[in-house]
């Protein structure tokens, strides 16, 4: 336990360090000509993004230009068309009018993103006639028809804000479907990231029907992989009640729209849809570098990889099934031990469907036997040693079921980033 407390607190140091770099919200806060774009920011919470990131500039629009570019676009078109102004690179004016040949392609946040095919990603910054730098899409054909206007805030060399006259606009940027609640077929995408025993999970408990439910106003979900329900030490979900697997699966999502920078930028626990009167049922995140870690208090696991960030719905993968202490716990007498059954376990989230807690039984029964207890029956009921004795075996119980435990608390990834620049 000392040494998790020691590597928990390490990691605290490491993330509250990489999290206050800087705030874009903050800086153009002062500059009611970007207001809209700051809005913006916001909305699409690229802010965070941005603000997760060390070495960035970002091109800014005056209020007119946003404007024209909002239009009635939908908010998953804009946040395209402004992560294509983000780039991960660091221009001050200097630089801009010192490229060598005169012309470079960049990346932006948007070929970060997985929605950017071929180099639509990539930015054309070109050294133009007359001091002047175009700004254009890096596809081929296109025009170099945004410019530098000024310069508006540097903090070097972590992040330099410059305003530009016109938005980067890359081919079918503007006109990509916007993805509404019904196109996004959770379950079909699951499987094919390698989440197939997590798909069928939440059809046969009827979770899906309450992620369904919240998708319209945002949903993030956490898709263990399937290696995880094969770890060794994998909790054995058939000896979950009915109401606490209905419960484990609503852990694994968060009411609202989530992305990748968002998680980085959290700083106190999260709830998810299992949060209720009973139970707390939240995470937390820690971040280092760009490595995005859960921590439920049982255990661990990193955020794998982005299976779908179309605002309002995000889903990812992770490594480990999450284990909610609440369930999972190394107190003394653990949730799911013997005890009546609480009836209104599920949150109240779940009422959409009518019996969402009916499952196929995964075996001859679905109700367990009471979990074992955690000393050893016929033990001695003598004094402190043998408190000691059963709160050791109590936590050697739970790093059975949870043997992930911290496993991969200290994997350092540069998963997105660097997937998105091999594709
Ligand atoms: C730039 O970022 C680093 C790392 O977050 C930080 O230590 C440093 O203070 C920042 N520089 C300035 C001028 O804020
Ligand atoms: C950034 O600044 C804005 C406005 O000043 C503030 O509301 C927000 O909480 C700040 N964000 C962080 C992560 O500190
Ligand atoms: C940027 O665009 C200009 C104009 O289309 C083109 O001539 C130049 O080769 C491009 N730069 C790069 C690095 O592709
Ligand atoms: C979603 O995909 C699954 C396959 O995983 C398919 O069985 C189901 O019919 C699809 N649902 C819709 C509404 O298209």
């Amino acid at each position: 336990m000392g040494a998790s407390s020691l590597l928990l607190f390490l990691l605290l140091i490491v993330s509250v360090s990489l999290s206050v770099a800087h705030n874009i919200t903050d800086m153009l806060s002062g500059m009611p000509e970007y207001s809209l774009f700051n809005s913006y920011l916001t909305q699409t919470k690229l802010a965070d993004e941005v603000n997760s990131r060390q070495t960035i500039t970002c091109l800014v629009l005056p209020n007119a230009a946003m404007s024209s570019l909002a239009g009635n676009h939908p908010l998953s078109v804009i946040k395209n068309a402004l992560s294509l102004l983000v780039l991960l690179d660091y221009y001050d004016t200097s630089k801009l009018h010192d490229i060598s040949k005169g012309t470079t392609l960049t990346t932006t946040l948007y070929q970060t993103t997985g929605n950017a095919p071929g180099n639509l990603g990539f930015v054309n910054i070109t050294d133009l006639k007359g001091g002047k730098v175009g700004f254009g899409s890096a596809a081929t054909g296109s025009k170099l028809d945004s410019t530098y206007t000024k310069s508006v805030k540097q903090i070097p060399y972590n992040i330099s804000v410059l305003e530009i006259s016109a938005p980067i606009i890359a081919p079918g940027i503007l006109t990509a479907p916007p993805p509404s609640a019904s196109d996004v077929n959770v379950t079909a995408l699951l499987e094919k990231h390698g989440c197939k025993t997590f798909a069928s999970l939440i059809q046969t408990s009827g979770v899906l029907k309450v992620y369904q439910s919240e998708m319209a106003k945002g949903l993030t979900v956490f898709a263990p992989s399937d290696e995880a329900f094969k770890a060794p030490g994998a909790p054995d979900l058939s000896k979950l009640t009915n109401a606490e697997l209905v419960t484990l699966l609503q852990y694994h999502a968060l009411a609202g729209y989530t992305p990748i920078g968002t998680l980085k930028t959290a700083k106190a626990p999260i709830s998810t849809l299992a949060t209720n009167g009973a139970g707390k049922y939240d995470l937390t995140v820690k971040t280092a570098g760009d490595s995005v870690t859960l921590d439920t208090g049982v255990d661990s696991s990193r955020v794998a990889d982005t299976v779908i960030d179309n605002t309002p719905v995000c889903i990812f993968t992770v490594d480990n099934i999450l284990l909610p202490s609440e369930l999972f716990g190394k107190s003394p007498s653990p949730a799911p031990g013997p005890g009546p059954e609480p009836v209104s376990s599920p949150s109240p989230a779940v009422s959409p469907s009518p019996a969402p807690v009916v499952i196929e039984a995964p075996g001859p029964s679905i109700k367990s036997p009471p979990a074992p207890p955690l000393a050893p029956e016929g033990a001695p009921a003598e004094a402190p040693v043998a408190e000691a004795a059963k709160s050791t075996a109590g936590s050697g119980a739970v790093d059975l079921r949870a043997p992930a435990l911290w496993k991969t608390v200290a994997t350092v990834s540069a998963a997105f980033v660097t997937r998105a620049l091999l594709s």
